[in-house]
């Protein structure tokens, strides 16, 4: 509203000095704005749990990769994280207790537990303040035999907007179909399946469906996407569309490992995307033996602002995951067994153990962000770019540098695209 009132005083006046001071004005009012949400200090529990998120990001990946036939991956770490918060308030007694121990957070309190997950997921995808497209549909389905708590239902609702329904599992087939349907509403249609079966027919399960992406700091240029070949491995490429831009971004090159580290600030730069690539197209499987949390550290330490040609697939992935294997390795052991779980807070007895949950998420590698800063180009900072040409599999994180979270870590190694023609 404001800026429109200024538009049409520039428009009418001649004074154009005012009008140039006016916007100043204006400029200054936002930033401010957006400095005030900035500064927001996250509150101790909730900031145990963000650091919680980022301790089972690199577990959950390496499990995850370890498993035979995975290709990409893709996990909300912070959204696993508050999946389990949701067992420990469905639960009771030592079932609550082993998932505050996998959280790190056996000193907190129950409710200060919950209230920080609410606070943790609002902060993080907060369309405004972060400027991010996250959409996070959250669903508890249990069998048809059970009822659930009024004090469950209500509290789940509040503190991990989760939804909950009940369903025939015995009827697979339109089991699976409306949870499918359910997934694609919760994402505007992004994700049109999360399952193709349901495996057990007695538990509960809590499923995630995600739609996210990234809104960059500074977009890639819309016309400068055409198609590139890209190296699943050393004898099958596929085609897909490439986007490219050349800008000053923290990089590193790790000459002793040849890896390429690019780290990619997403809008208002709260967030950045971690990019790990090996300098020529070889399983990940040797960068993921190095994969920890002192290496990532050390990597992210040496990064220095580089002029760096970038080039990204411009591809949407999809990928569900079923995490309940990852999660009991976690230490996850009586909520997911049968005759130990103690579910009650959510049915009211005993007759709930967790058999499964189903992470999916969709991610939109896109070219959208905000306006590029002109002002370096054509100047001499430019020359000589580093290239960081992703056209081979890739790991990437996306860091909250605010709160320490992550939001999401996975592996580009199999993008949608055409096979082409082998080259010789
Ligand atoms: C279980 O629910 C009761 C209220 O129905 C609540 O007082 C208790 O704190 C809950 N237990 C846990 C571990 O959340
Ligand atoms: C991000 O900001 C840009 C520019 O202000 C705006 O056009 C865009 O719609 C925003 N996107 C989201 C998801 O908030
Ligand atoms: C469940 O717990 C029981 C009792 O401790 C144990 O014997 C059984 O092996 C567990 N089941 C699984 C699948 O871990």
């Amino acid at each position: 509203m404001t800026l429109c009132v200024f538009q049409v005083l520039c428009h009418y006046t001649t004074m154009w000095l005012t009008c140039l001071v006016s916007l100043a004005l204006l400029n200054t009012i936002t930033s401010a704005a957006t400095a005030a949400s900035a500064d927001k200090v996250l509150s101790n529990h909730a900031a145990i749990l963000a650091d919680s998120s980022a301790d089972l990001a690199l577990s959950l990946y390496l499990n995850m990769a370890k498993g035979k036939g995975v290709e990409n991956i893709l996990i909300s770490p912070v959204v696993v994280a508050s999946s389990l918060g949701l067992v420990a308030l469905g639960g009771k007694g030592s079932t609550t207790s082993e998932v505050k121990k996998i959280l790190n957070a056996a000193k907190l309190q129950d409710e200060q537990l919950h209230a920080g997950f609410e606070e943790l997921l609002s902060e993080l995808s907060d369309p405004k303040s972060r400027n991010v497209t996250w959409k996070i549909g959250s669903r508890l389905y249990g069998p048809s035999s059970a009822t659930f708590v009024d004090h469950f239902v209500k509290s789940s609702k509040k503190h991990y907007r989760c939804d909950h329904s009940k369903i025939n599992f015995r009827d697979k087939k339109n089991a699976v179909k409306s949870i499918n349907e359910w997934a694609a509403k919760s994402t505007d249609g992004k994700l049109p399946e999360v399952t193709k079966d349901v495996e057990n027919m007695d538990g509960a399960m809590i499923i995630n469906a995600m739609y996210f992406k990234p809104h960059w700091d500074e977009q890639f240029h819309p016309t400068m996407v055409d198609n590139r070949g890209f190296l699943v491995s050393s004898s099958y490429t596929v085609s897909l569309q490439m986007m490219h831009r050349t800008g000053l971004f923290d990089f590193y090159d790790d000459t002793t490992n040849k890896v390429y580290l690019l780290s990619m600030p997403l809008a208002h730069k709260m967030s950045t995307m971690v990019l790990i690539m090996p300098y020529h197209v070889e399983p990940l499987q040797r960068l993921e033996k190095m994969l920890n949390k002192k290496q990532l550290d050390t990597w992210m330490g040496k990064m220095k602002q580089t002029v760096v040609a970038v080039s990204l697939p411009k591809v949407s992935m999809e990928v569900s995951h079923n995490l309940q294997k990852q999660l009991q390795e976690l230490g996850l052991t009586e909520a997911v067994n049968r005759s130990k779980a103690d579910l009650s807070n959510i049915s009211g007895k005993k007759d709930l153990y967790l058999s499964a949950v189903l992470h999916a998420a969709a991610l939109e590698w896109d070219t959208h962000g905000n306006e590029i800063d002109t002002s370096i180009f054509g100047s001499d900072k430019l020359k000589n770019p580093k290239l960081f040409y992703a056209d081979h599999p890739f790991i990437f994180l996306v860091k909250d540098k605010k709160t320490n979270s992550v939001l999401f870590i996975g592996r580009v190694v199999r993008p949608k695209g055409e096979k082409m023609r082998d080259e010789l």
